[in-house]
């Protein structure tokens, strides 16, 4: 698929993701979620890819939500699959079996702080601002964000954003669990790949289950505790199990190869 609104560079089996239309501060058109739905799919189907990076173009913005004059033009029905349709590709980027980091370069609002929400961890710039201010618009958050929104910070701090869509700044989302980090914008990429490379030399199936594991503590319809005890029976198969125990017996470093 062309992309007309999203750069990709693949480095060091990082792709990084730059949603790239600074002029509208990185809003997200329906054109822009159609391309990174095929980017997250490029992480999942490509090999060489072991994480990736979400973040938006020029020093403003990360995302500033949906774009308010396609969403202005929706009906109840149109409006439902919208929603729909942003849920499922978020979902898809939830349930990523590869780190997705959204590195958090300004504004975040709606959309854009929904985007954050799906990806597994969130790196703040110090110029980052985090909102729901879709009620000011008479909406709501439709991409997942009254959920997520509540699984990080909790119901009241959840209700109290989207409630009086007021912006937070990168400090305080640190403070109340939406950010893992806040660091200066030069860091802000450094501090990414640091992270992702880290976790590239785990063994990338209790990667891909842990990220399974966690996430299933948030889905009323699955009992965590079971799909934890398959996934460690699964794990138990596999020959990253049997070289990371042998090589702690052996007093050194294990290799992992991914099976
Ligand atoms: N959808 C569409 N266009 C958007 C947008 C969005 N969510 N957010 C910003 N833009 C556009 C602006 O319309 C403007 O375009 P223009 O130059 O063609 O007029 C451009 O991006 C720059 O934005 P501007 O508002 O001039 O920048 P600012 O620094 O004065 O304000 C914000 C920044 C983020 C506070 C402000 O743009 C804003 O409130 N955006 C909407 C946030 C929102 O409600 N998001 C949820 C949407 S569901």
């Amino acid at each position: 698929m062309e992309l007309k609104n999203i750069k990709i560079e693949q480095k060091e089996g990082i792709l990084v993701v730059t949603l790239n239309r600074p002029e509208k501060l990185n809003a997200l058109n329906f054109e822009t979620l159609n391309e990174l739905h095929a980017c997250v799919k490029k992480i999942y189907d490509e090999p060489t890819i072991h994480g990736a990076i979400i973040t938006g173009a020029g020093d403003k913005a990360f995302v500033a939500g949906a774009d308010i004059s396609e969403i202005a033009k929706l009906n109840e029905i149109n409006g439902r699959k919208s929603a729909e349709t942003g849920q499922e590709i978020f979902q898809m980027l939830e349930n990523s079996p590869k780190l997705v980091i959204a590195a958090v370069n300004g504004y975040a609002l709606g959309g854009g702080c929904e985007l954050s929400m799906a990806c597994h961890i969130r790196v703040a710039s110090e110029n980052a601002k985090f909102g729901q201010p879709e009620i000011n618009l008479g909406i709501l958050p439709g991409y997942g964000g009254t959920q997520r929104m509540t699984w990080l910070v909790g119901k009241g701090k959840a209700m109290e954003l989207m409630l009086t869509g007021d912006m937070i700044d990168a400090r305080e989302a640190e403070r109340i669990g939406l950010v893992n980090y806040v660091v200066s914008a030069e860091e802000l990429l450094p501090k990414c790949f640091e992270i992702l490379k880290k976790v590239a030399d785990k063994p990338a199936i209790s990667v891909g289950l842990i990220i399974d594991c966690v996430n299933s503590a948030y889905n009323k319809g699955e009992n965590g505790f079971q799909t934890e005890a398959n996934a460690f029976a699964n794990c138990i198969s596999t020959d990253d199990f049997h070289e990371g125990t042998q090589a702690f017996l052996e007093k050194r470093k294990p290799i992992f190869h991914g099976k």
